[in-house]
């Protein structure tokens, strides 16, 4: 192994400079050239990359985002622009990459492997939806940031006895809205992965009331079935039969960008040096990730093939504590 690339796809998640910096520098101590690809997948199309050395990732692992930048690359999705991809790395005699990033992004990255071409994959996304890793990289700030916002609309909650809507990311994943739901102890908490009834969320928010409840707070993930507008709607269309008005919040966004904390620092040191290890020890098509307190590396074509349980259980849990 000479030269390795390195780039960051799909949705930015605090925690890939963590990354990104690790594989550089682990990178140079083997005596290898790590390039940086810009943008994802788009820079490896049209030929977008720079040398980067350990001093390039100087002062990065504090910061959100991803230095690489990242993009969602359609083009890739296409035969013809996988080629082109291919093309740029074997001209710049690369020998294998490394693409940190959620699920889209590592089925484009077992798709470059099953061209023949070297790739290893770092767990990274903060709807932790990605078989293979039981925590991905980002969740653990982007949960933190949700809960910040949680709490404080708690206090408006309560003291005007409202009922809250706060919507989080996730895609159709329910991961960060149960957690969220939990740690911030919300009334009630409606996910992809079961069925919403409104009738049934306005009969536990009367039930709330009826417990003494001063106010009411509903984490609603993005994907779930009523997502946290369609919910408002409902409520607004029956409001005279149900009598509630649901305040929304969707944070959006705002989870992605923060400063990675300590967890996902680590965690992204963490991976990105097992990405450059795993290449050197011969070992591609893979992905890296957190399993029990162990970095493991999972085949890609199981990781693309398989879905991630989400232990819908801690559902009833977050039911029993709100009581
Ligand atoms: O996959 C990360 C994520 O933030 C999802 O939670 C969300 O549905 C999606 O990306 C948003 O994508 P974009 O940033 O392209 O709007």
């Amino acid at each position: 192994m000479k030269r390795i690339a390195v780039l960051t796809s799909g949705g930015d998640a605090p925690g890939m400079n963590a990354a990104i910096r690790a594989v550089v520098r682990t990178g140079v101590d083997r005596g290898w050239e790590v390039f940086g690809v810009s943008r994802g997948y788009l820079g490896l199309v049209t030929d977008n990359m720079m040398p980067l050395g350990a001093r390039d990732v100087s002062n990065i692992i504090q910061q959100g985002g991803t230095m690489l930048n990242s993009s969602r690359c359609p083009e890739f999705r296409t035969e013809d622009g996988r080629l082109k991809a291919l093309g740029s790395l074997r001209r710049r005699g690369i020998d294998a990459l490394i693409v940190i990033g959620g699920g889209g992004s590592q089925t484009g990255a077992y798709a470059l492997s099953q061209m023949d071409y070297p790739v290893v994959g770092v767990a990274s996304t903060i709807d932790n939806d990605l078989y293979g890793s039981e925590i991905t990289i980002g969740v653990d700030t982007a949960l933190n940031i949700a809960l910040e916002a949680i709490d404080r609309l708690k206090v408006t909650a309560s003291s005007h006895q409202r009922a809250f809507l706060v919507e989080v990311m996730g895609r159709d994943c329910g991961y960060l809205a149960l957690m969220a739901g939990i740690a911030g102890g919300a009334e009630l908490v409606i996910i992809p992965e079961v069925k919403t009834d409104p009738e049934i969320v306005a009969g536990e928010l009367r039930d709330a009331y009826k417990r003494g409840k001063g106010h009411a707070l509903i984490v609603v993930a993005e994907g779930a079935q009523y997502n946290a507008q369609k919910l408002a709607h409902y409520f607004q269309k029956h409001h005279e039969r149900l009598g509630f008005d649901l305040r929304v919040t969707t944070l959006g966004h705002v989870q992605r960008g923060g400063a990675p904390g300590a967890f996902d620092r680590l965690l992204g040191t963490r991976l990105g040096a097992a990405a450059t290890a795993c290449l050197s020890e011969g070992r591609d098509g893979v992905l890296v990730g957190r399993v029990g307190e162990v970095t493991k590396a999972t085949p890609l074509a199981e990781v693309v093939s398989s879905k991630k349980p989400l232990d819908v259980g801690l559902l009833d849990l977050a039911r029993v504590l709100a009581k």
